[in-house]
């Protein structure tokens, strides 16, 4: 399977934006750590996109049609208020698996709710870093088509 995987606004700045909320390893080191976990599950090939624009965000996702199996996205702070980038999930009819480093339903108000959530196949909040490989395994089990 090709899995697109795209990080949203801010997300550049991981590894020294708000290190006490969202951790102190880097972009770079979280699509490494994903990388490794789609190498050990075999034949599964990862597309990475960071970007702070919704435009863009919304191009990259049409580009998935009928092209990639599967999307895992942090749409950062897009997530809860971004219609154009959860019609374009619901467009393209590829499972999506929305991730957050952070667990959001602690967090400020504005947080807990997703406008993506409705359009995902599942989400991953609250494990850090580590919710990337998490969303991968799930991704890919599902598209496997196995349970459990
Ligand atoms: C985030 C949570 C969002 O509320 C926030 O705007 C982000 C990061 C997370 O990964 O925890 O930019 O998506």
């Amino acid at each position: 399977p090709i899995i697109l995987v795209i990080n949203g606004p801010n997300l550049n700045l991981l590894g020294k934006r708000e290190p006490h909320i969202y951790g102190s390893e880097t972009l770079a080191d979280v699509e490494e750590k994903v990388s490794r976990v789609a190498s050990e599950m075999g034949d599964c090939e990862l597309i990475f996109f960071q970007s702070n624009h919704e435009g863009q965000i919304v191009d990259k996702i049409h580009e998935a049609f009928g092209a990639y199996d599967g999307i895992i996205i942090n749409p950062g702070a897009f997530t809860h208020y971004s219609y154009a980038i959860r019609d374009a999930i619901s467009g393209v009819s590829v499972p999506t698996i929305e991730v957050h480093l952070s667990n959001i339903h602690t967090r400020e108000e504005f947080r807990h709710h997703s406008v993506i959530a409705p359009v995902a196949v599942g989400q991953v909040v609250g494990f850090g870093t580590m919710g990337y490989e998490l969303a991968l395994r799930g991704l890919l089990t599902m598209i496997k088509g196995v349970k459990g």
